[in-house]
């Protein structure tokens, strides 16, 4: 698990010093493994405790806090796990707090399984930064000409990405490469992109009830110590997923306007005005960015869920650690 980028700032901007907002989430147990994102502890018999804070990664960076996202996160895909337990078998076991999982333990694959119907994105791996840059044939699939910014492809793509390590940024991957480079057996690449696409299919339904198109995610599965695969880390949050307003899609596309999103691209758009793509210092947003970024976080978990979204009280590591001592956790 990479760890956070040592090269973050120490006060991460105005809206996230001292706003009941969740940068770490310290507890008295073993085996303490940071993402950028989240912080699992180990628990007996092959378990973990996976605690979601309120970091927002961009760029591969963790560059803002955003209030209640970790909330949103952990509630959010343990109802994905609900609403796709036919499909497959998750990591999930229990939800022992808001904003934290009790998971099994995998060894995650080396690859991360993105799934996409949209042409767009900003980063170096995003279709639209390849097709932009000339290139037609992206991850092993041949593209037409002619193409414009957030048109939605025919049929989902997989286009797998190797996981990389701290510091590191993901790289292109064909699902061939998957394969011939040894990161995934084939017989198991096979389930795994059966599976990744009826996810994907599953999630986009759900989502087009709730006036949302979902353009593109990410997946990552492991091996269980059992041999068997797991879906693990997360599902179908505003993290992982791009969410698009639907029913004023085709009117911005027309526009030229960028779609109406319920996820981090604002963030990311945001940085990308300031010339930021990934190196040096972290640009200081105002606060409305991390507040905007927090509406549209619970704002996908009430529309995607049909539930009220109701903020828990007090801080998480102190909610934890009483849980922990009153042995709820263990
Ligand atoms: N069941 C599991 N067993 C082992 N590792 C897991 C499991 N579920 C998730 N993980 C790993 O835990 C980490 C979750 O932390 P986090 O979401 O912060 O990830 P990250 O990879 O650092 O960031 P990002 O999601 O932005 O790429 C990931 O490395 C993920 O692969
Ligand atoms: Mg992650």
């Amino acid at each position: 698990m990479p760890a956070v980028d040592p090269g973050m700032p120490g006060p991460i901007g105005p809206a996230s010093v001292d706003d009941g907002v969740c940068t770490d989430i310290d507890l008295p147990l073993p085996g303490r493994r940071e993402g950028k994102v989240r912080i699992s502890y180990a628990l007996p018999g092959n378990r973990l405790l996976m605690c979601a804070t309120d970091r927002l990664s961009a760029f591969d960076r963790f560059v803002l806090a955003v209030a209640d996202k970790g909330q949103v996160l952990t509630e959010l895909s343990a109802w994905w796990c609900a609403q796709t337990a036919d499909i497959t078998v998750s990591h999930l076991r229990s939800l022992p707090d808001p904003n934290a999982m009790i998971v099994e333990a995998a060894t995650p694959l080396p690859v991360e399984v993105v799934v996409r119907q949209a042409l767009t994105g900003s980063t170096a791996t995003a279709l639209w930064t390849q097709y932009a840059a000339g290139n037609r044939v992206l991850y092993g699939h041949r593209l037409p000409e002619g193409l414009v910014k957030n048109a939605l492809l025919p049929a989902p793509l997989i286009t797998p990405t190797t996981k990389a390590a701290a510091g590191d940024h993901d790289r292109p991957l064909t699902a061939t490469e998957v394969v011939r480079q040894g990161l995934v057996p084939a017989a198991a690449w096979e389930q795994v992109s059966a599976t990744a696409l009826a996810l994907f299919s599953r999630g986009q339904r759900i989502a087009a009830a709730a006036g949302l198109l979902l353009a593109d995610t990410k997946y990552e599965f492991g091996w269980h110590h059992e041999g068997h695969l797991l879906l693990i880390d997360e599902i179908h949050t505003p993290d992982s997923s791009r969410f698009w307003e639907a029913s004023t899609y085709e009117q911005r596309l027309a526009a030229g306007a960028e779609p109406e999103s319920l996820d981090k691209e604002p963030v990311r758009l945001a940085l990308a005005a300031r010339g930021f793509t990934g190196a040096g210092p972290i640009p200081l947003l105002e606060p409305a960015v991390a507040e905007q970024t927090s509406d549209r976080y619970r704002s996908a978990f009430t529309r995607l869920t049909g539930r009220t979204f109701r903020a828990a009280p007090g801080p998480v590591s102190g909610r934890l650690r009483a849980a922990l001592a009153r042995g709820e956790i263990a």
